[in-house]
């Protein structure tokens, strides 16, 4: 099935091709099958069934690579307490810990598929998430079940913090045995939440080794709530990303420049918690590979806007309009090992995301604005069009 897109007033392709303007782009079964300037529409796309956009702008899907959409329950009380001048803590995931593990696995079906809608309302088109307000086997193993029904990439973070009574090396005890052991084949991911009050670098370590041994791809919760290990502890464990990085020291801009290591910036989360927002432009200028996520969760970041995120790295982290909307696909993408490398594949041979080049994933994020530049311009109005996973239109 073909389907020839018409009427794009900027196309921005997120790769090597740029931003084409007054372009078309031609979808075969899913994937892009070609992309370029209207007046040199292929011949052969005479055939494919004409969608006119209108004169808009179209870029690729954003690519949330780090959510905690399994809760229930919410959070606003702390929340509001922070905005009267408490300081965040951990401590609150306890809270979120218990409402999940009496959900059940309707109710958290049925709240993950709503945020999943929600997050395509808003031109997400690709989603990971993360276990970890379970905190015991059956709580994780259910979390990582209903994961695996709704999002691309599931993340195994039983290490999101010692539960009530639990006692922190028996904790790690059942983290790295039982528990990995139930949830490791619903899941691609393990990740750490490596910080004081949570776990320290040695019990980080053994977290994350054991997940490699499982055959699970590294990520890092580091550096959030001060200066610490994290940065480090994900570069030497090759992890596919580190995730907060508010509080570097220059080695640790230095770690990050020098490796595969994507800095994943969660702006939303910075204004929640009140942190010193994550140092994106620094991290750009030190030739990092910078990601934007949403970080939806009930403690620090209750939304899954994507746009709001790419406006705030604009206007409060001094990210080019171009950069944040890279890192927001492209770099997503990395963060998820989703990225093209070659040929618009990833490096597992599947379609790539993050980019709208021949071979990549028709996943579209069509814009209500001539041109991007209104993501920023024009913070907060309503900005997503349509939104287009593998060549099919699930929202507007
Ligand atoms: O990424 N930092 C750790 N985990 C979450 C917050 C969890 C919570 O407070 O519920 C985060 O911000």
């Amino acid at each position: 099935m073909h389907t020839l897109i018409t009427g794009i007033s900027e196309l921005r392709t997120v790769s090597e091709l740029g931003t084409i303007k007054d372009a078309s782009l031609l979808i075969d079964g899913g994937v892009i099958a070609w992309v370029g300037p209207a007046e040199e529409i292929p011949a052969g796309a005479d055939a494919a069934e004409r969608v006119d956009v209108g004169g808009r702008a179209v870029l690729p899907g954003w690519v949330d690579s780090h959510t905690h959409m399994v809760f229930d329950g919410n959070r606003a009380e702390e929340f509001e307490a922070r905005m009267a001048g408490e300081s965040y803590a951990a401590g609150g995931i306890a809270v979120t810990m218990e409402a999940t593990r009496s959900a059940g696995a309707a109710r958290l079906d049925q709240l993950l598929a709503e945020r999943v809608a929600a997050g395509r309302a808003g031109g997400t088109t690709t989603f990971e998430t993360k276990t970890g307000y379970g905190l015991n086997v059956e709580s994780e193993l259910e979390a990582a079940r209903v994961a695996s029904r709704h999002v691309d990439d599931v993340t195994f973070l039983g290490a999101h913090l010692v539960p009530p009574g639990a006692e922190v090396e028996a904790y790690v005890d059942e983290v790295v045995g039982p528990m990995l052991d139930a949830v490791k084949e619903h899941v691609q991911w393990i990740d750490v939440f490596c910080e004081r009050g949570a776990f320290n670098d040695e019990q980080s370590r053994r977290v994350l080794e054991a997940g490699k041994a499982a055959g699970l791809g590294v990520r890092v919760h580091g550096n959030q709530l001060g200066e610490g290990p994290g940065v480090r502890l994900a570069v030497e464990m090759g992890a596919a990303s580190v995730d907060h990085v508010n509080y570097l020291s220059d080695e640790d801009f230095e770690l990050l420049a020098g490796s595969q290591t994507v800095a994943t910036l969660l702006p939303a989360c910075d204004l929640s918690t009140r942190e010193q927002l994550a140092p994106g432009r620094r991290l750009i200028d030190a030739g990092a590979t910078v990601a934007i996520a949403s970080n939806l969760n009930p403690g620090t970041s209750f939304t899954s806007s994507m746009n709001f995120c790419v406006t705030t790295a604009v206007l409060q982290q001094h990210l080019t309009l171009d950069e944040a909307i890279g890192a927001a696909t492209t770099g997503g993408a990395k963060a998820l090992r989703r990225h093209n490398v070659g040929e618009g594949k990833d490096p597992q041979g599947r379609p790539a995301k993050g980019t709208l080049v021949p071979g990549a994933a028709a996943d579209l994020h069509i814009l209500d604005a001539e041109n991007a530049i209104n993501l920023a311009y024009r913070p907060g109005m309503p900005i997503t069009w349509q939104t287009w996973v593998a060549g099919e239109r699930v929202y507007g």
